[in-house]
Parts: structure tokens; C-alpha cells; sequence
């Protein structure tokens, strides 16, 4: 197999100047594709990923939108593509997460916006990069959702609600689009070591550093970005190619043991 299996590809990451979607931009990168970094307010951050990847030979733009913003959304469509080419492989990485509240104490405002930002724009931003997914030689769409999704916790319904929505929208589309020769997967991780990790494990569990974490988990360590990262390099690689419509849960057993 070659060292760089996605050359010739143009990549978009939502939200990549963090976190999981980093992880994902850097790698996608690495393997050849050029990429698309999307960031709402860290442009440093996503400067440094482009800068790394542009150190590394390859090609990459920062671009600035915030996905809430529908506006935004079909911006960032228009600007990735004009900057690199039709976009065939687009990863919905960018998410927030909600309050915690239970339904009966949640604000409606707060369901739309995290909606929004989870499913609605992911639907809006897919529609409008279609054309250049269905032109390429093979398109793919990676969404990434959450284990919390086949949980459906207390206090978590905003961001459950968001993360079902885009499951439905990728697996709809998998249907879809089948015949343009788009594959369509979506990735659900369980507690992942990103600021947003960190903020949960702060809020549920009184914690400052989820390192604490790693002796009690089944692997011996909380799952990593990278780990998120090389889920979707396996989807978008081709040797995938004939892997579609599935969900692909990494969370380093957690969810396993707690059912076994
Ligand atoms: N961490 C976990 O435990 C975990 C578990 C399951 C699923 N997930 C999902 O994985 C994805 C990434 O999470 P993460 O942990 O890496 O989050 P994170 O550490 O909070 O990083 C979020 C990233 O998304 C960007 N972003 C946030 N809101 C945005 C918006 N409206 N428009 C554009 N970009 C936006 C941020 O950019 P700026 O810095 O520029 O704002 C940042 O690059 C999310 O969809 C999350 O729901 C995370």
C-alpha cells in the first residue's frame, strides 16, 4: 500500500483546530489529502495545523466559520472550494456540547443552537459540497457523533438529540448516495482527551486531570484523538472502499463493559 493513500484528495475538517478534529486534519494530511481546517475562533491553533502540514509537503488552508451559522456554512462550502479544488472527503467533526440539564429545566434556545451546530448546518454544509463529492472518483463523509447516542442519558437530551440527527442524516445519505460512489460513515467516540473531555470529566466527576482516569479504564487509558483519527483514516482509505453505512463506536471498551 502506499505511504500516502488519500494523494490527489481534497479534505474538509469541521472544526480541526482542536482536539479530535486536529487529530483528524493532521492525519488525513499526512496521507496525502489536502486540507481544508475549519476553525470558529482559534485561528492560531488552526494555523499551526496547516503550518505542520504544509512543513510535512502537503497542502492545507485555515478557514474561518462558525458552523452554528448557516450563513457561515455555505461560505465555508464556497471558500474550501475555491482554495483547494471540489471537496471528496468531508469529516462533521465540529460540536458542542450542552448544558446537562434535564429536559424539564432546559431552555429551548440552547436545543436549537446545539441542534443547529450538530445536525442541521452538517445537512446544510453536505448539500451544498455534494456536486464535487458525487463528481469525484469516490466522495466520502465521515460524521463524527457520540457513544452517548445508544445511552440517551439524564440531562444530555440537546446533544444526544443533535448527535441522533446526524446519524440519521449520515446513514440516510449512505442510502442515498451509494450510487455516486459515496460512502458514508459515521464514528462514535466514547470520552475522548480533548478540552471538551476535560470540561465533562470537571463537570461530572470534580476532576482537573483526566489522566486520573486511565488505570479504571478496560485498555488502561481514556481513549485519545488519534485513536478518533486513525478510526476515520481506515474509513476514507481504500481499503475501505466497500465499507458504507456503518457505525464504528471506539471508546476502548467502555461501552462493552459495561454490558458484559
Ligand atoms: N471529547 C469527547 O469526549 C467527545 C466524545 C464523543 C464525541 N465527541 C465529539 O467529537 C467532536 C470534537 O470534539 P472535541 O472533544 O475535539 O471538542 P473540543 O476539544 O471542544 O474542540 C472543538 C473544535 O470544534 C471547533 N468548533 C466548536 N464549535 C464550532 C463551530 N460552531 N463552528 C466551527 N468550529 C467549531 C473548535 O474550534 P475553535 O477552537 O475555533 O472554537 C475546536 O476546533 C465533537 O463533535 C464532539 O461532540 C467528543
Amino acid at each position: 500500500m502506499t505511504l500516502r493513500p488519500l494523494e490527489g484528495r481534497v479534505a474538509l475538517v469541521t472544526g480541526s483546530s482542536r482536539g479530535i478534529g486536529r487529530e483528524i486534519a493532521l492525519a488525513l494530511g499526512r496521507a496525502g489529502a489536502a486540507v481544508g481546517v475549519n476553525y470558529r475562533r482559534g485561528a492560531e491553533e488552526a494555523g499551526e495545523v496547516v503550518a505542520e502540514l504544509v512543513a510535512g509537503g502537503g497542502r492545507a488552508v485555515a478557514l474561518q466559520a462558525s458552523v452554528s451559522d448557516g450563513a457561515d456554512v455555505d461560505r465555508l462550502a464556497d471558500e474550501a472550494v475555491a482554495a483547494l479544488g471540489p471537496v471528496d472527503l468531508l469529516v462533521l467533526n465540529a460540536g458542542i456540547a450542552s448544558r446537562g440539564l434535564p429536559i424539564a429545566d432546559t431552555d429551548p434556545d440552547e436545543v436549537v443552537r446545539v441542534v443547529y451546530t450538530h445536525a442541521i448546518n452538517a445537512h446544510r454544509l453536505t448539500s451544498r459540497l455534494l456536486p464535487g463529492l458525487r463528481a469525484a472518483a469516490r466522495g466520502d463523509v465521515v460524521a463524527i457523533s457520540s457513544s452517548e447516542v445508544s445511552a440517551m442519558r439524564p440531562g444530555g437530551a440537546p446533544y444526544t438529540m443533535g448527535k441522533a440527527a446526524l446519524e440519521a442524516l449520515a446513514f440516510t445519505l449512505a442510502n442515498e448516495e451509494a450510487h455516486n460512489g459515496i460512502r458514508v460513515n459515521v464514528v462514535a467516540p466514547g470520552l475522548v482527551v480533548t478540552d471538551m473531555g476535560a470540561k465533562l470529566v470537571k463537570a461530572k466527576l470534580g476532576l482537573d486531570d483526566m489522566a486520573a482516569l486511565d488505570a479504571e479504564q478496560p485498555f488502561g487509558r481514556v481513549t485519545r484523538p488519534s485513536d478518533i483519527a486513525n478510526a476515520v483514516l481506515f474509513l476514507t482509505s481504500p481499503g475501505a472502499a466497500m465499507v458504507t453505512g456503518q457505525r464504528i463506536v471506539v471508546d476502548g471498551a467502555v461501552s462493552a463493559s459495561l454490558e458484559g
